[in-house]
């Protein structure tokens, strides 16, 4: 059985936590890799009903979605985890619990506020500056940005494609999904990829 992981995307809301774990999960599914998405929305709606936004609550929420992940993950599946986890703290304790047989590839959908509120996919962040929703992340709660995550997209900037596509180079070289020959990842981006992953000190 092929290791399983969790890949974790951690970002503001409409960074493309969502929109990137679905086009994964189809890529993955292609390969013959079995996937389980596990979303904040959804998970929200039963796993963590009743919960609110507050630090302790979103803390119980992300270690809830922490603990299944873990659980599918040490048995060779790939668990997606699409939720905003703002805290630093709790995803390296997330970090620190996965099982032995399992990886955690920290992904970051990197979006500026800018960016996010032109585009605004909920309505969400017009209603957050007028000062209708609190404890809105990024716009008066705060966000902790991964210092040291495996993966990087800038959701802002490319396509979903090209994000999807860095994504799955890095699974690639971590050895959690094998490669595909003829894959159209270019050779620039692919080298970032194993840049970043040797200063993490995962290739020899
Ligand atoms: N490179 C990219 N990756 C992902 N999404 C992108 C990218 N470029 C543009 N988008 C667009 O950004 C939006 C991302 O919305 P999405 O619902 O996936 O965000 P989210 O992080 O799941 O937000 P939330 O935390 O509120 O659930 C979509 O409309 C998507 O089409
Ligand atoms: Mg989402």
């Amino acid at each position: 059985m092929k290791k399983g992981f969790i890949l974790w995307f951690t970002g503001l809301s409409g960074s493309g936590k969502s929109t990137l774990s679905k086009l994964i999960e189809e890529r993955l599914l292609e390969r013959g890799i079995p996937v389980e998405i596990l979303d904040g929305d959804e998970v929200r709606t039963n796993l963590s009903k009743g919960l609110g936004f507050s630090k302790e609550d979103r803390d119980i929420n992300i270690r809830r979605i922490g603990y299944v992940a873990n659980l599918l993950a040490r048995n060779g599946v790939c668990a997606i985890t699409a939720a905003i986890s703002p805290y630093h703290a709790v995803r390296d304790e997330v970090r620190a619990s996965v099982d032995g047989r399992a990886g955690f590839v920290e992904t970051y959908c990197e979006c500026s506020i800018e960016k996010l509120t032109a585009r605004d996919v909920k309505g969400l962040y017009k209603k957050a500056l007028a000062g209708e929703i609190k404890n809105f992340t990024g716009v008066s709660d705060p966000y902790e940005a991964p210092l040291n995550p495996e993966c990087v997209v800038h959701t802002g900037d490319e396509p979903a494609e090209q994000s999807c596509a860095r994504i799955l180079k890095t699974l690639e070289m971590l050895g959690y999904i094998p490669a595909v020959v003829g894959d159209d990842y270019g050779a620039l981006e692919e080298k970032a990829v194993a840049e970043r992953l040797r200063d993490l000190g995962y290739l020899g």
